[in-house]
């Protein structure tokens, strides 16, 4: 949830800092802070609200200058975003300075015990403990790195530590348990970040560090142990993304931008799956061909837009792979009794791959001898690592809180998957599947189709700036699109919207609509007859009701048109793909609907991109 950086190397540390907080506001947005190691002194600056509060802070201030330094931007969960509370927090003496990401949960027993023993606590945060106890590890002097394999141990929960101390010159200090933390490797500088995006401009070259790590960063090199200090194994890779992919490159806001991107993304998440010989191949998939034979049972565990993907990955796995599948939130599985075996396979959708409700989830089916397979757009992230499996998406970063391209390169990865377990399990011919795989590879030049069509969409979201609350109506793999504009509708313009199956509509929600209230349906192509009619009686039944009908249908569906008062359309394509296309119009009409409310749609309130803590 909270952006960590830190850095030691040969530049101004502030600037690598600040510039890397940027990068890594979308994580967290309620307050920032630094802390920079210049003449054995100490120097911090902390401001609550965006980062700008910090950078004029700073400006008007600027702390000695020193090479050695670390940054925090924060997504509150121990005490209210204000001064006192940011990061970094400093110990008694202030020659420990520590960040942290996640939750410490003993905290209320180490604080009890840290103000027993004489320690004066400033904040209300969990951080701000093991500065102490870094303090007391580090009386009389010690090794910082020692000090923090051993507070460490102290500690229950999930953390990203990162500190540094007066009396270990040139040295910063990470560790972690359960939340993210990579290693960036320069040229006499060396980098921390709970993502690469935040030292990318100055190096691609990057360490994963694994559960339980301690790292120690100097400028001539990186050393990493377990909390017992033994030396741990490591993964180097290389960075596949550059600088201008985490910018804004000339949109507003990088919303706009990764929605504009989705063509691409798709394409990319495509690209190479196609082997010489006419057959899928998924090579990272990692789990036997015999194995995925053997299974009998999926589970999609996911949250948020991650789930949308997943309930309609159950659509396509269903029909193409004939095997029955689950879909389940992710913060709800492992509190019923799934009943899991070593021939179910467990599916976890995430982009970020660090979203803690699915971590939890998918160590709970590992201990239900579960087979496991990621979903996830960002490589070093700990979910790749937990399963046997992967299927990266290629959507590149994401750093608007809003999911869009990873949204879109996500069903991309399912309809995928599912394909491939047809083909090895034979329930589709290698030609249907090829077939198949063909009309994917046309669905970029479909979702650009879309784009250039969009304003007309945008023109209406102005319009109904003013509305109290929007309905989606949905069939089929429709009924998730609706759960999904709704999403974002809720997310970014904070209005009251919600997702329907069009046919419970009967059950209850009906009594929902009254004049002019805007419904959003999602009509199925017209090849699917009995669905496409079915909710062609919907519209009617909503509209006669007082309803303004916003319909999505693909183009040439004359027969929504008389019940339609505004009629948005999409290329033709397959009903299981269309997701791809009436997805695109909902997430343009949130965005804009939002803008012209006057929010911040890359970071809407209360919300942070990465939910690390549960
Ligand atoms: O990184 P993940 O895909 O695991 O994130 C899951 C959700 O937190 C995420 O999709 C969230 O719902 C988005 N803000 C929706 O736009």
């Amino acid at each position: 949830m909270c952006g960590i950086v830190g850095y030691v190397g040969g530049r101004p540390a502030l600037d690598v800092v600040v510039d890397g907080l940027a990068r890594l506001e979308y994580r967290g947005y309620d307050s920032a802070g630094v802390a920079v190691l210049a003449d054995g002194k100490l120097a911090t600056a902390k401001r609550a609200g965006k980062l700008v509060n910090l950078r004029n802070a700073l400006a008007e201030e600027p702390p000695p200058a020193g090479t050695l330094g670390m940054g925090h931007t924060r997504w509150a969960t121990h005490g209210p975003p204000n001064d006192r509370n940011a990061h970094p927090h400093v110990d008694c003496t202030g020659s420990v300075a520590v960040i942290h990401n996640g939750i410490i949960e003993n905290f209320a027993e180490l604080r009890a015990e840290l103000e027993e023993g004489g320690h004066g606590l400033g904040s209300d945060t969990d951080t701000e403990a093991v500065a102490h106890l870094l303090e007391d590890e580090l009386k009389g002097g010690g090794d910082l790195a020692d000090a923090m394999r051993r507070v460490c141990g102290r500690l229950e929960g999930a953390f990203t530590l990162v500190a540094t101390h007066t009396g270990s010159p040139g040295l910063v200090v990470g560790a972690r348990r359960n939340s993210p933390l990579v290693v960036g490797v320069g040229d006499g500088e060396n980098f921390l970040a709970s993502d690469v995006a935040a030292f990318i401009e100055h190096t691609r070259d990057a360490i994963e560090l694994g559960q339980d790590q301690v790292v120690e960063l100097r400028a001539e090199g990186v050393t990493v142990t377990d909390f017992d200090g033994r030396p741990a194994e490591v993964k180097e890779y290389h960075v596949d993304w550059d600088v201008s992919a985490a910018e804004k490159g000339g949109y507003d806001y990088f919303m706009l931008k990764e929605i504009a991107e989705q063509p691409r993304a798709v394409a990319d998440t495509l690209l190479g799956r196609i082997g010489a010989d006419g057959r899928l191949h998924l090579d990272e998939m990692r789990i036997p061909d015999q194995e995925l034979r053997e299974v009998d049972k999926i589970i999609i565990v996911a949250c948020g837009t991650s789930y949308h993907a997943g309930l309609i990955a159950k659509y396509a796995i269903e029909h193409w792979a004939g095997l029955p599948c689950e879909v389940e939130l992710a913060s709800e599985f492992r509190y019923r009794d799934p009943i899991l075996s070593p021939t179910t396979l467990v599916i976890a959708i995430s982009q970020s791959g660090e979203t803690m409700d699915a971590l939890m989830a998918v160590r709970h089916a590992r201990e239900q001898k579960a087979k496991l397979l990621g979903i996830c757009n960002v490589n070093g992230s700990t979910l790749p690592r937990e399963c046997d499996g992967v299927l990266y998406t290629h959507a590149g970063p994401e750093i608007a809180v809003a999911s869009t391209k990873a949204f879109l390169t996500q069903l991309v990865a399912v309809y995928l998957i599912a394909l491939y377990i047809a083909q090895v399990r034979g329930t589709k011919w290698g030609d249907e599947v090829f077939a198949m795989v063909q009309l994917l590879e046309r669905m970029p030049e479909k979702v650009e189709k879309v784009l250039e069509t969009m304003e007309p969409v945008r023109e209406l979201a102005r319009s109904l700036a003013g509305e109290r609350c929007v309905l989606f109506l949905g069939r089929h793999v429709g009924f998730p699109v609706a759960l999904e504009g709704a999403l974002k509708l809720k997310e970014l313009a904070y209005m009251h919207a919600e997702g329907f199956a069009a046919g419970e509509l009967k059950h209850g929600p009906i009594a929902l609509i009254e004049e002019d209230l805007p419904v959003v349906v999602v009509v199925p192509p017209r090849a699917r007859d009995v669905l496409h009619d079915k909710i062609v009686s919907n519209i009617q039944e909503i509209r006669a009701r007082g309803a303004r009908t916003i319909v999505i249908a693909e183009e040439g569906d004359e027969s929504v048109e008389p019940y339609a008062d505004t009629l948005i359309s999409v290329p033709a394509v397959p009903t299981l793909l269309q997701p791809l296309v009436t997805t695109v119009p909902l997430q343009v009409f949130a965005c804009e609907l939002a803008t012209a409310k006057g929010h911040d749609v890359d970071q809407p309130r209360n919300l942070a991109k990465s939910v690390t803590v549960e």
